[in-house]
C-alpha cells in the first residue's frame, strides 16, 4: 500500500486496524497525513472486504491532536478551504461507509482528531484520553464536521459548553456526555476494540450495513420517511443468502456462517 503516515493491518481476516502514524506531532493531520488517510478510505477500504474498521493513533499519547496548526498558520484562504473541503469529504466517506467503524481513542482526541472519532460509528476511550475542541483558542471553531456531529450526540447546550470554552474533558466525562461509548484501562484499549469488532464481525454484514444506513440516514429524516426507509432496508435484507442462513442456523441450533451475500 505504501503509505508513510498511516499503517494498516488486517486481523482475524475481517477486522482492519488503521493507525494514524505521525507520533512526533501527536498524530496531527497535516496535509500528507490527511491525504494518506483519504487515499486509503477512497481507494483501498472497499477492496479489503472488512467487516469492521478500527481507527487509532500511533504511540502512547495521542489518538489525533487535530489539524496541523503549524501548517494551517501558513495557509492562504484558498489553501484552507481546500483542506477543510477534503477533510469533510473523507470524514463523510468514513461515516457513510457500509463498513462499521470503531475509534479506539488511545490519548488526545482534539479538534480534527475528535471530529475523526465522531465520524466513526462507536468510540472506545482509554482512561487516559482527553477529548475536546480547542479551536476557539486559535480563532476558528470545529469545522471538520465537529460542530454538527457533536450536537447530534450530546445536545446543543452541552456541545456549546465544550466548544465555547475550548477545554478538554476526561474520558469519564466524555462517557457521561455520550461522546464515547466505553472507557477502558489504557493498556486494554486495543483488546477491547478487537473484542467489540469481533462481536460485530460475527454478525450478518449486509444486515449490519443496512442498520447503519437506517440509523445514519433515518436520523436526519422526519419519522415517517425514516420508517419507510427502514422498511425498504429490512426487505432488502430478507432477500439475502445471509438471511436464509441466519434463520436456518437458528432452527438447526448451530452458529450461522455468513458470507455477506
Ligand atoms: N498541530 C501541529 N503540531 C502539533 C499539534 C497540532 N494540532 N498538536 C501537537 N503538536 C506537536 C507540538 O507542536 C509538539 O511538536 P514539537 O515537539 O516539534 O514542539 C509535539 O506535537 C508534542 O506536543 P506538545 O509538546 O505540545 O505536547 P504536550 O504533551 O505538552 O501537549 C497537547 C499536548 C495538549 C495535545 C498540545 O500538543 C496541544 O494543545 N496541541 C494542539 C491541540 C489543538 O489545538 N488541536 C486543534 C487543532 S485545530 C483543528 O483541529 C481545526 C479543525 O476543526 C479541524
Amino acid at each position: 500500500m505504501g503509505y508513510e503516515y498511516i499503517n494498516f493491518k488486517k486481523e482475524d481476516g475481517a477486522v482492519g486496524i488503521l493507525t494514524i502514524n505521525r507520533p512526533r506531532a501527536l498524530n496531527a493531520l497535516n496535509w500528507d497525513t490527511l491525504k494518506d488517510l483519504g487515499n486509503f478510505v477512497e481507494n483501498d477500504l472497499s477492496k479489503e472486504n472488512l467487516r469492521v474498521l478500527i481507527i487509532t493513533g500511533e504511540g502512547d499519547k495521542a489518538f489525533v491532536a487535530g489539524a496541523d496548526i503549524a501548517q494551517m498558520s501558513e495557509m492562504s484562504s484558498s489553501d484552507f478551504r481546500e483542506y477543510v473541503d477534503y477533510a469533510h469529504k473523507i470524514y463523510d466517506l468514513i461515516e457513510n461507509n457500509p463498513c462499521p467503524s470503531i475509534a479506539a481513542v488511545n490519548g488526545y482526541a482534539l479538534g480534527g482528531g475528535c471530529e475523526l472519532a465522531l465520524a466513526c460509528d462507536i468510540r472506545i476511550a482509554s482512561e487516559k484520553a482527553k477529548l475536546g475542541f480547542p479551536e476557539v483558542k486559535l480563532g476558528i471553531f470545529p469545522g471538520w464536521g465537529g460542530s454538527q456531529r457533536i450536537t447530534r450526540i450530546m445536545g446543543n447546550a452541552k456541545a456549546k459548553e465544550l466548544i465555547y470554552t475550548g477545554e478538554m474533558i476526561s474520558a469519564e466525562e466524555a462517557l457521561r456526555s455520550g461522546l464515547v461509548e466505553r472507557v477502558v484501562p489504557h493498556e486494554a484499549i486495543m483488546k477491547e476494540a478487537m473484542e467489540l469488532a469481533g462481536a460485530i464481525a460475527k454478525r450478518a454484514p449486509l444486515a449490519v450495513s443496512a442498520a447503519k444506513e437506517a440509523i445514519n440516514t433515518g436520523s436526519e429524516m422526519d419519522l415517517q420517511s425514516a420508517l419507510d426507509l427502514e422498511k425498504t432496508l429490512i426487505i432488502s435484507c430478507f432477500d439475502t443468502d445471509d438471511r436464509t442462513e441466519g434463520m436456518k442456523a437458528f432452527l438447526e441450533k448451530r452458529n450461522p456462517v455468513f458470507k455477506g451475500k
